[in-house]
């Protein structure tokens, strides 16, 4: 007679059992359904002694550092850091366009400030009477991501490097702690919604490690930057009103990085191309461009992104699938 509140009691006990009554836990928090739903796990069992951080990489969703710790800190009561460095993060991606450059250089730049943050609050903690040292390491792993890391070595593994914080708590000298690997993505969210966790927050769409830098073709400058997170603003907030939210599993704006002719008044604008996707998926490895939008609600959605963006001359909507396309552009 399995529930999610039986689970929840369950979990608490066997994170406090592990932890013990002083050690401290650290991890890393995006926003996402799996590293929130993990996060309120910890808080639930050891209060305070959870360090959650998030590192705000300059290549989030628009205003997203500023939700997440409304959300995380103000409505769950989680204890976090944010820590702002997305001008080190820009600055190192400036000249780059290679998309496994860009991600190289997003997960080590994340690893060097994570590293950081940690021993930061590990000399912290060092001062205090009623806590200990941080031995563990919190990683939201769901059964899917511990299957496919058993069983998935195929040619596709090596197309596109997925893992961000790949080998941190070894280097870190950390043990690390799972609590959701035994879940299905559908558990984790019947989990957080049980805990009580808002359903923007459990029904959010997966965000890439590398975030908006993979959605811009080619150099990823602070101006396409923010004309991707303007776009992705608008399209999002248009696909949330139209009620399409949670049929669609995953969807972006993105920059093209090829120029293109408009005309704004009576000035020529020579700006960025804004490409759209949402698809559907149940795994992820295969994909379909959604098809319910009418190209009338097409055609609306993309005069307010061309209007109201600055620097946009044309928007365009992709129906590729995946395979041959992936989901994300690079
Ligand atoms: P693709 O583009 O391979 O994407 O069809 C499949 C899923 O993986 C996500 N994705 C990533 N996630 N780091 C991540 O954390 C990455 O480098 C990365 N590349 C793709 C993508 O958003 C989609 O959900």
């Amino acid at each position: 007679n399995w529930t999610m509140g039986a689970f929840v009691d369950k979990e608490i006990a066997r994170i406090r059992g592990l932890v013990g009554d002083k050690a401290q836990v650290i991890g890393a928090v995006s926003g996402g359904v799996d590293s929130t739903v993990a996060a309120k796990l910890m808080q639930k069992a050891i209060g305070d002694r959870f360090h959650a951080v998030m590192v705000d990489n300059g290549v989030l969703r628009l205003n997203e550092a500023i939700e997440v710790e409304q959300n995380l800190r103000e409505g769950l009561g989680i204890n976090l850091t944010v820590i702002d460095a997305s001008k080190l993060f820009l600055g190192r991606l400036a000249g780059v366009s290679d998309p496994e450059k860009k991600r190289k250089i997003i997960g080590n730049t994340f690893i060097d400030i994570f590293q950081d943050e940690a021993k930061r609050i590990a000399a912290a903690a060092e001062n205090t009477e009623r806590a200990g040292k941080i031995e563990w390491f919190l990683q939201g792993t769901l059964y899917p991501d511990v299957i496919e890391s058993i069983s998935f070595k195929g040619p596709s593994a090596t197309i596109k490097t997925h893992h961000n914080v790949g080998g941190l708590p070894e280097k870190m000298d950390l043990k690390l702690i799972e609590p959701l690997r035994e879940l299905f993505k559908d558990e984790v969210r019947a989990l957080g919604t049980e805990m009580g966790i808002p359903d923007d927050l459990v029904w959010r769409h997966p965000f890439p490690g590398p975030g908006i830098a993979i959605r811009i073709i080619g150099e990823v400058t602070p101006d396409r930057v923010r004309i991707a997170q303007e776009a992705d603003k608008i399209w999002i907030s248009e696909i949330k009103e139209a009620e399409y939210y949670r049929a669609i599993s995953q969807a972006y704006a993105a920059v093209l990085g090829v120029k293109a002719v408009a005309v704004v008044g009576d000035q020529r604008l020579h700006g960025e191309i804004i490409h759209l996707r949402a698809v559907q998926t149940t795994d992820f490895m295969t994909a379909d461009a959604f098809e319910d939008f009418s190209l009338k609600w097409l055609k609306r959605v993309s005069g307010r992104i061309a209007n109201e963006v600055s620097g946009v001359a044309r928007v365009v909507y992709e129906t590729t699938s995946k395979p041959p396309a992936t989901i994300e552009l690079e």
